[in-house]
């Protein structure tokens, strides 16, 4: 009963906080910085409501519950084959919102060097990341804890570092300095996964029928509307939980731009909403996990799903994944193509910006799961 209520815990030292922290100041230092006292039960903070707990004796083993998504082949896309993986690439963003890229051609070191620097930032010193602690959302740097931890009721069990990529050269020169090859490897991860991120809008505008047919990828088409968008990488770190029934890495949400790459290492922890399930998304080698995010959902007009999904931890091992998130201009408004709009299919979202989606998340009267709201505030009923 201690458990469920979690009082009293004492969290191996939450209670035994030196000079007087109190313990939410303490937890806003992180998960890491909290694994560092070598913790065997987790502090009441993170503790889910039993209804929201997973259910992992059912989830890490059982194949049934395991999904393998759609596979689409960048190689092939820009191949003779275009067409056909276009159409799956379609049925991929109605159906489930999510597939695997594989082939996508990023060089190895380029995709190892992001994850290990990654993990070696998350390693050092907490003096040394806590330099990038803010509270200001339009930070190009920003260190932190669980999901949004200024409104955050119960905490999850992740830290991360946001950097903003867009414009690289005003934004570089303010992350982290330390590692010192942080800005080289996240400058090369960002152009690459940016060029990919393009070439996928190319063909995803193509399936909506959008633009021109383009022959092996040649043609440009309206590319020129997404190059100037902006790009956030978020790096994220789940270290081992020694209570991962009791909570999550990340509540169930959806992402608010056009299109997310995540990058993940090889303990997988991922589960998406499928049919009313969640199911475990299995770990591809060398491939990205491509989502729809909320602002190609309303411009689509409803027809690709922004699907929620959502982070599962586990005991034995520590985890690192790399988001990359992409969307239009910060200041622009995101509306239905109006070229999918007519008498049968009427405008089914109202116009959205960046900005209203910061605030909706900032007003501490909505709490952590409304970021899965958001695009339900934006449906015209
Ligand atoms: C995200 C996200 C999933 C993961 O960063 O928005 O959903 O597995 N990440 O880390
Ligand atoms: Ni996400």
């Amino acid at each position: 009963m201690l458990r469920e209520m979690g009082s009293n815990r004492t969290a191996d030292g939450t209670n035994n906080i030196e000079n007087e922290e109190t313990e939410i100041q303490y937890l806003q230092k992180g998960v890491r910085h909290l694994c560092e006292r070598g913790l065997t039960r987790i502090p009441s903070k993170y503790i889910l409501p039993v209804q929201e707990r997973p259910d992992l004796g059912d989830t890490w083993n059982a194949s049934k519950h395991n999904l393998k998504l759609p596979v689409i082949d960048f190689t092939q896309l820009q191949g003779s084959n275009r067409s056909e993986v276009i159409e799956s690439l379609a049925n991929a963003c109605e159906e489930f919102g999510f597939f695997q890229l594989i082939n996508h051609g990023i060089k190895d070191d380029v995709i190892l060097e992001m994850i290990d620097v990654s993990r070696r930032f998350f390693e050092l010193p907490f003096n040394e990341r806590s330099k990038y602690m803010s509270k200001d959302m339009s930070s190009p740097a920003r260190y932190g804890t669980s999901f949004n931890q200024n409104n955050d009721k119960v905490f999850c069990w992740r830290d991360f570092l946001k950097l903003s990529c867009h414009p690289l050269q005003d934004t570089v020169s303010c992350w982290p300095s330390s590692p010192a090859d942080l800005r080289e490897a996240v400058v090369n991860y960002s152009k690459s996964t940016k060029f990919l991120y393009l070439m996928l809008m190319e063909a995803i505008m193509e399936s909506l029928g959008l633009v021109e047919t383009t022959k092996g990828g040649e043609g440009k088409g309206s590319l020129e509307d997404f190059e100037d968008g902006s790009q956030l990488i978020v790096a994220n770190c789940y270290p081992a939980c020694p209570e991962p029934d009791l909570t999550l890495g990340m509540p169930p949400h959806s992402d608010y731009g056009l299109l997310t790459l995540l990058l993940q290492d090889e303990v997988g922890g991922l589960q998406i909403q499928n049919q009313g399930s969640w199911v475990t998304v299995e770990p591809l080698p060398n491939s990205f996990v491509v989502n729809v995010g909320d602002h190609l959902e309303i411009f689509s007009n409803g027809r690709y799903k922004s699907v929620v999904h959502r982070v599962l931890v586990n005991s034995c091992k520590s985890r690192i994944s790399v988001a990359s998130l992409h969307s239009l201009p910060f200041k622009s408004t995101v509306r239905p193509s109006p070229k999918l709009i007519d008498e049968a299919n009427p405008t089914r979202y109202k116009d959205t910006d960046f900005a209203s989606f910061l605030q909706y998340i900032s007003n501490p009267s909505h709490d952590e799961m409304d970021a899965k709201t958001f695009l339900q505030s934006r449906k015209l009923t």
